[in-house]
């Protein structure tokens, strides 16, 4: 693995001059904000050595490299999804090689059912915590030291300083961010209103099917994250409305717009 993650970080030092230390995983519902990198060098994973080609509708496969908010910058545009069939090493592969090249920042997004009452479609939530129901954990099997501990601590797996930042932005751009705990969940069903419940009961106020390996591995490798999810459907035992990919999709590219204004505004401050 060590020796995929240096041939993949090389191969990039090759075809990127001044590496970034901010890497931004794009989710469902923060595509938009590709738009907005200057300077873009655009290396398609199926160029990349060891890297999985991403397989799902909507989700395009590139690293963007280029300026955001007057800093440098890595964006993933289109993420690898375990439901995919891609193994937990797979999906969170480049977070590795983003570690590998120096990164110290990691944000990510997603699209999110909502269980929180106050959620609406449309709202954006800053990541506070996570529950990882994942039948496996990305760190499970052999333990590299120098990729960091066997057993490390998830007690600020989102960083506190980055989602104080967010709310002071926020704040400033008058745009109305949620605090919540985002589940991970393998997917890809959508959830039944039980499990919705049974999520909220457990303490989550939205469920989706990613981010969680990711942040695990960005932990592990002593990054800073920062998540954000926004809310595409509402589940819950009283709600009949049935989501489906396309609304999702939808509900996202509404949102875009502030999430875009939100972690671009981050950026300039970091
Ligand atoms: N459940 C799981 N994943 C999701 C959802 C959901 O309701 N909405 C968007 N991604």
């Amino acid at each position: 693995m060590i020796e995929q993650i240096n041939q993949t970080a090389n191969y990039l030092r090759t075809r990127v001059a001044d590496m970034p230390r901010i890497a931004i995983i794009l989710g469902t519902g923060l595509g938009g904000l590709r738009n907005h990198i200057e300077n873009q060098e655009i290396i398609p994973y199926t160029e990349i050595p060891n890297f999985p080609v991403s397989t799902v509708e909507g989700h395009s496969g590139n690293l963007i490299f280029g300026t955001l908010g007057g800093k440098r910058v890595i964006a993933m545009q289109g993420r690898f999804h375990y439901y995919e069939g891609y193994d937990m090493k797979q999906v969170t592969f480049p977070v590795r090689v983003f570690k590998a090249l120096g990164v110290e920042t990691l944000f990510v997004s997603n699209a999110a059912g909502g269980m929180n009452k106050e959620f609406q479609v449309g709202s954006i939530m800053t990541i506070t915590d996570h529950i990882n129901l994942f039948p496996e954990n990305p760190l499970r099997g052999k333990n590299y030291n120098e990729l960091g501990p066997r057993f490390p601590a998830m007690t600020e797996a989102y960083s506190h300083r980055l989602i104080k930042l967010a709310d002071e932005i926020a704040e400033s751009k008058d745009i109305n961010l949620m605090h919540g705990v985002y589940v991970g969940t393998p997917g890809p069903t959508f959830e039944t209103p039980a499990e919705y419940e049974y999520f909220r009961i457990i303490g989550g106020d939205a469920v989706g099917m990613s981010t969680v390996p990711e942040v695990i591995v960005a932990n592990h490798a002593s990054m800073e994250v920062y998540g954000i999810s926004v809310i595409t459907d509402l589940g819950g035992k009283d709600i009949t409305e049935v989501p489906s990919h396309e609304e999702v999709q939808l509900a996202a590219q509404k949102a875009e717009p502030k999430m875009v204004e939100l972690i671009e505004g981050m950026i300039e401050k970091l």
